[in-house]
């Protein structure tokens, strides 16, 4: 019997502005999952939050994009919308486009991340949840974990790993994928996934095929056709034995890296690991955070989690994370602190060059 985890996302709402998750709508999403467990339709659960961001972390037997398990997600967001609705909770039900259910989640807004696996005598998972960026957020990371000796020591030291990893890589602009074998193929990767708001890392394979690694490439904006919040993802990655350590993955984090997102979904700024308790994007809606959770997959069953940033260990992250946050936003309107125009998800631009169009001139030499 295979063992699925799904980790499906949305912001619903939150206080105050696009900041904090509302703990009634965790307790509405518990009531719903609680419900589910006890129908046998899913066989643990974890909630979390990342900022605005509703985490579910479900584990249950029957594979991927189960409409069951969707169904699940989808109602516990849509019961929780209503008393975001109630409590006037800002963006109220932004990432359910759509009020009815057929057949998955899958292009209804919210984020999904999912992988089905034969379980192994021991299946330490990681969780990680974003707020404030976008899903090539996790490029970097997951490369580093899976495909950088100088973070994973194990691609190295570890025979099980020697032979590298498989990434497969989603054109989410094209809708094209690619696959792509490292080490022989770093370059090629590389190249791609540099542009992170176009090429996304969407899961990474062992050599045999085996699932290690899958991210959340939802991208919202381009899903509803306008601006509703950055697309805040979550990946679920697969630790030791023939996997980077849980160690190796966590030190993908170590350094706070420049996404995109912030403020507007609008800006580059640093990505801050922090605890569940410090996930609160305040200084400038940001900067993005992330968080992970560990836990121990065990017959379908969530051991743990332990909340893997809550560490002073990554305290001076953090503080590298403020610095660069101080040193970037003294750019205010400028790029590379503003996204280029055409990354840009609001935009007063075009208004601007409707106005002065008028006005241009053209240059005599
Ligand atoms: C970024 C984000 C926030 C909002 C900002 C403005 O993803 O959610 O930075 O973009 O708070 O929000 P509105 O336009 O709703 O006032
Ligand atoms: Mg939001
Ligand atoms: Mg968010």
């Amino acid at each position: 019997m295979k063992t699925t985890v799904s980790v499906i996302k949305a912001d619903i709402g939150s206080v105050a502005g696009h900041c904090v998750s509302h703990p009634v709508l965790l307790e509405k999403c518990d009531e719903v999952l609680g419900n589910a467990l006890e129908a046998g339709i899913i066989e643990d659960y974890y909630i979390s939050r990342c900022g605005d961001d509703i985490d579910l972390i479900m584990t249950h037997t029957k594979g991927e994009l189960n409409e069951e398990v969707h169904k699940v997600a989808y109602d516990a967001f849509l019961q929780a919308t209503e008393i975001a609705r109630e409590l006037k909770l800002y963006g109220a039900g932004q990432d359910l486009l759509s009020d009815t259910f057929s057949g998955n989640i899958k292009g209804m807004g919210p984020g999904i991340a999912e992988m089905e696996f034969e379980e192994r005598p021991s299946n330490p998972v990681i969780v990680y949840c974003c707020d404030k960026t976008e899903p090539g957020a996790f490029n970097l990371p997951i490369y580093k974990m899976f495909a950088d000796p100088f973070n994973t020591a194990g691609l190295v030291i570890d025979p099980k790993m020697h032979d590298g990893f498989d990434f497969e890589v989603y054109d989410v602009i094209e809708n094209k994928k690619v696959m792509l074998s490292c080490p022989e193929e770093i370059y090629d990767l590389l190249a791609l996934i540099g542009s992170t708001g176009r090429y996304v890392i969407k899961n990474v394979f062992t050599k045999d095929g085996d699932i290690a690694a899958t991210v959340s490439t939802e991208r919202l904006n381009l899903m509803a056709g306008e601006y509703v919040g950055k697309d805040d993802p979550a990946a679920i990655v697969r630790a030791q034995s023939g996997f980077p350590s849980a160690g190796e993955c966590n030190e993908a984090f170590a350094f706070p890296h420049m996404v995109s997102g912030w403020m507007r979904g609008s800006h580059n700024g640093p990505l801050m690991p922090v605890s569940e308790e410090y996930a609160n994007p305040v200084r400038f809606d940001g900067p993005a955070r992330v968080i992970g959770l560990g836990f121990q997959v065990s017959d379908a069953k969530l051991i743990g989690p332990v909340d893997i940033f809550d560490d002073p260990a990554y305290d001076e992250t953090r503080q590298l994370a403020s610095r660069a946050a101080t040193y970037i936003r003294r750019h205010g309107p400028f790029e590379p602190h503003r996204l280029p125009s055409e990354e840009m998800e609001y935009t007063s631009l075009p208004g601007v060059m409707e106005k002065l169009e008028p006005r241009f001139e053209d240059m005599d030499d």
